[in-house]
């Protein structure tokens, strides 16, 4: 079949790969009918994630038809048209029966912190991903869901990661009626998350980046007021202004480990790789909530330390809350507001792109190049 596979920092290349076994009783083989390439692809094609090996291939976002199935699966059969979650999760650990999916325990033997995922390196799992024909689904019953027939397959593709991280974001954000939410990051997670603020009831969302056509996409998809922090001095005092002096009463980093807006914190976490992420959103995060605020961190940032704020949020008396989204769990709700024509999650798809073309794809969407905001990859294009 073919894949995607990781050949060192900013090359990806297809390459011929052996189809995937059933190594478990419990797995299913799934032909991978839409993929997509996630801001979090770009910190391993960026050679951020530590045992990241050549030969890899990436992907956690991707629907698709199960062909085989292991001897004790039970919930989903071949045939079956399904969607899956990025996280791979037993579905009975201590951690699992509590929500917690991406933590599961019984899925990667390298850590501590975080449990499997598809496609993201061995710090991971070591797992192969989908941006391939095939790909070997472990815990078939509890990851996959069969897709409903009222939904479409890139809205389904959304699900599996962007749209259900966004959704998390807003909902750890902890929002109650009429609070102002600044969202700092426009791609997908951000314009998510900020759409999201407005169904658990926030008053004003603002969004902020340094790219205008994704600030554009803040505005008519999001309902957003937008800030382009290049265009102000200091984009702290800004937010202040803006917010009667005080400060937003939630902020989401939806950023991470490779952010922008600060030369010396960009250049000693993304090329001098001295600390675990560039921690400048989140920096302006915890300094442009009000005291007592919450901060919601979904941007990704590696194991090691960061320069973080932390004295601040501490004498702010700030909420921090964060986690790789245990997506499978926002699912239902996510269901009604598509359903109820809220959300239509596929207005983010920019591009689609056939996997011969994965490497300009992930060039395109790295370098921000012809609007990209999500790439979806067709695995089997005829
Ligand atoms: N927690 C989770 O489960 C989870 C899931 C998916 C993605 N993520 C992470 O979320 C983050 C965003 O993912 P994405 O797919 O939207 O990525 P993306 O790369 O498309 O978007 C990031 C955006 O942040 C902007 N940006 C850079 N520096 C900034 C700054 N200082 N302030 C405001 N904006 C800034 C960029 O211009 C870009 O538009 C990544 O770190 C990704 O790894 C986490
Ligand atoms: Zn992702
Ligand atoms: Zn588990």
């Amino acid at each position: 079949m073919q894949a995607m596979v990781y050949r060192g920092p900013y090359k990806v290349r297809v390459e011929e790969k052996e189809m995937p076994k059933i190594e478990h009783p419990n797995d299913a083989i799934v032909r991978v009918d839409l993929a997509a390439i996630c801001g979090s692809d770009l910190h391993l094609y960026h050679g951020m994630m530590p045992d990241t090996r050549v030969g890899h291939t990436f992907g956690h976002e991707f629907i698709g038809e199960i062909t085989e199935v292991g001897g004790s699966v039970e919930r989903v059969r071949r045939g079956d048209r399904v969607m899956v979650p990025f996280h791979i999760s037993c579905g009975s650990c201590y951690f699992c029966v509590r929500g917690l999916f991406t933590n599961c325990h019984n899925v990667n033997p390298n850590a501590t912190a975080i449990g499997g995922i598809y496609g993201y390196s061995h710090s991971c799992g070591g797992y192969d991903g989908g941006q391939a024909q095939y790909v070997r689904v472990p815990f078939a019953d509890v990851g996959p869901t069969v897709i409903p027939d009222w939904l479409e397959d890139e809205d389904a593709l959304m699900l599996t990661d962007a749209l259900g991280t966004g959704y998390f974001g807003a909902q750890l954000g902890d929002i109650v009626e009429g609070d102002t939410v600044v969202v700092f990051g426009a791609g997908p997670v951000g314009l998510f998350a900020a759409k999201s603020s407005w169904l658990m009831g926030a008053g004003r969302v603002i969004v902020v980046d340094h790219l205008d056509y994704r600030l554009e996409k803040a505005r008519t998809f999001a309902q957003a007021e937008t800030l382009n922090f290049v265009e102000v001095d200091d984009v702290v005092v800004h937010l202040k202004k803006l917010t009667e002096g005080l400060g937003a009463d939630v902020a989401i980093d939806a950023v991470g480990a490779e952010a922008d807006g600060n030369f010396t914190q960009h250049v000693t976490a993304a090329k001098l790789k001295l600390q675990g992420g560039s921690p400048v959103a989140l920096n302006w995060a915890i300094d442009s909530v009000r005291k007592g605020g919450t901060v919601s961190v979904m941007g990704a940032y590696g194991p090691i330390f960061s320069a973080v704020k932390f004295g601040d949020a501490m004498n702010k008396g700030l909420t921090l809350r964060m986690n790789q989204a245990p997506v499978k769990r926002q699912w239902p709700r996510l269901f009604e507001h598509i359903r109820n024509g809220y959300l239509k999650p596929n207005e983010i798809v920019t591009h689609r792109i056939p996997l011969e073309h994965i490497a300009e794809a992930y060039h395109m969407f790295s370098a921000k190049l012809d609007g990209c905001i999500k790439p979806v990859i067709i695995p089997n294009a005829a």
